[in-house]
Order: structure tokens, then sequence, then C-alpha cells
């Protein structure tokens, strides 16, 4: 991959500041672990969460809470190393039938080839909305820090605070969007070596297990769902919150980021896709400025 120049990265002004009370930090009491044993592991008095994968199993967590709005960070390191035929997933999701769901998936490569963070979004049920990204820098080498900001107005997908993909609340345009389910953050490593390396052709060299991912610095600005109510609507979190998380959007910086991600760094974007859709785009393409 080419290295691109973009000193405008270094003056980072936050489009997307933390507003809110946040809670930081303890993964013992943030989460659960779900599956894969000991394979995943809360290490360091709750700073540090890890998931592996071996050839019998891989292994996931979720959040205790649910979500209905809010900004989630997380900072990841991915597997090192020839991680071909792995996925990291970190995502947002409503349980039942026509559930929402926000995706970033990492897809793992041999040794020095690049992974590819795969995202998509779900609303009620429909999902097919598959946008694929290079990184501009080595996602095993370092922690990361990937987001996402969900609000009534819009979903933004971010990356060390640079947005990525942004998906619009197009409902007046017939286009659902998720805003009525409460979801909780998951993450899991597994194997998908069916589909996920140059489309399955490389498969999981498992002489290289076990494989290994690293969580940490959990943040969650967030609209927290309990017992059918939102804890930004209480008077104690009051309505300022509510009115910042509907109207967090991109300044003129964050959509000229946003340029440079999507024409640098894409891979993959299912509204130009237009053998997949011969009887048109998807409704919220034709919409967007942003494909
Ligand atoms: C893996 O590397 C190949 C060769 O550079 C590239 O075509 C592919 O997009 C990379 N990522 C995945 C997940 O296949």
């Amino acid at each position: 991959m080419a290295t691109f120049s973009f000193p405008e990265m270094l003056l980072l002004s936050l489009v997307m500041g933390s507003f809110i009370a946040a809670s930081a930090g303890d993964f013992h009491q943030e989460f659960e672990l779900t599956w894969g044993d000991e394979r995943a592991q809360i290490l360091d008095g709750g700073k540090l969460l890890t998931l592996t994968l071996d050839k019998t199993s891989g292994s996931g967590f979720r959040s205790k809470s649910e979500y209905l709005f809010g900004r989630i960070d997380m900072q990841i390191k991915l597997v090192s190393g020839n991680s071909a035929g792995t996925v990291t997933a970190f995502y947002l999701s409503s349980e039942g039938p026509n559930h929402d769901e926000i995706d970033f998936e990492f897809l793992g490569n041999l040794s020095g080839d690049p992974y590819i963070l795969h995202t998509n979004v779900y609303s009620q049920g429909k999902g097919d909305r598959e946008q694929q990204f290079y990184l501009w820098f080595d996602p095993t080498k370092n922690f990361h820090t990937y987001s996402i900001v969900w609000n009534l107005q819009r979903i933004i997908y971010m990356v060390d605070n640079i947005p990525i993909r942004v998906f619009n609340n197009e409902e007046s345009f017939g286009v659902p969007f998720p805003k009525n389910q409460p979801m909780k953050l998951y993450s899991s490593l597994w194997n998908a070596d069916q589909w996920a390396t140059r489309g399955g052709l490389v498969k999981t060299d498992w002489s290289k297990a076990p494989f290994k991912a690293y969580f940490r610095n959990f943040n969650a600005n967030a609209c927290v769902w309990s017992n059918g109510e939102s804890d930004c609507a209480s008077k104690t979190s009051g309505s300022l919150i509510n009115n910042v998380l509907r109207t967090q959007a991109l300044d003129a910086s964050g959509r000229r980021r946003l340029r440079w991600v999507q024409k640098y760094f894409m891979v993959y974007n299912y509204c130009t896709d237009l053998k997949r859709f011969p009887l048109g785009r998807p409704r919220e393409c034709r919409r967007s400025r942003f494909l």
C-alpha cells in the first residue's frame, strides 16, 4: 500500500469530544465474557481484555449495559503476524428478529498484507450495506481507537477520530434507521476462513495458533437503557445530553477527512456495486453525498 502524507491528521480538532459523563474502563464492571471459556480473559485489574482463537474455538464478550444512542470507543490491537482467516468483530446489536446492528469487522491477512476493515449497518433485520477499507497504519503494532457515534440523525464510524463512514437517517426517504431498539456492544474473535481473506482463498494457518486480540480503554458516552427507559431521559442526565446526542455531526474538517479515507482507502462500497443492484442502487445511496 502506498503511504499518504496528511498533515491535517496531526491537527486533529476533535469533531466530537466527550460531552457527558462517561463510563470508562473497568472490563469487569462493564462486560461479561460470553463464550470461548478461558480464551477470553480480563487482565490487569480490569484494564485489559484479551480474546483468543485456537483450532477448537474462538471467544467473545458483550457489554452488560444496553445503549440507545451515544458514542462508544474501544482501543483494539489486532491479531499480528499471519492472521489470515481470522475475524475480529466489534459491533453494537439489538436482539430478536428484525434486529439492528452497527458493525466493525477486521479481516486478517498474511503477514505484511493489509487487514480489511469491513463495516455494515442493519436496520430492522436488513443489512447488505457493506463498505470496506484498508487502514493507513498497521493495526497489529499498536492500539488504535475504533468508535461508533450513533444518534437520531446518523451513524458515524471513526478510526482514531477520523470518520470513515457516515450512514444518515433517511427515514423520510423510506429507509429504516436504527432508533428504537437498544443495543449491546459485542466483540469476538473467530475463524471465518470460508470468506474473510481474499474471499476465502487463504485459509487459517493453525500452526500459528493461538491468535490473540487485545482491548483496552473502553468508553461509552451513551444513553443506557434499562427497564424500558433511557437514562438520558431522566432528570439527572438532563436534556442537554439528549440534544448533544441528537445533533453530533461532521464539521468541515471531518468531511474532508471522510473524503480522504473514502478516496484512498475504500476497497468496497455497496453503493457503487451496480452489478449487485441491477434494479437500482439502494435508496440511501442515491441520497448521500458520501455515496
Ligand atoms: C490481503 O492482501 C491482499 C494482497 O495485498 C489484498 O488483496 C486483500 O485485500 C487483503 N485483505 C484481505 C482481508 O483479504
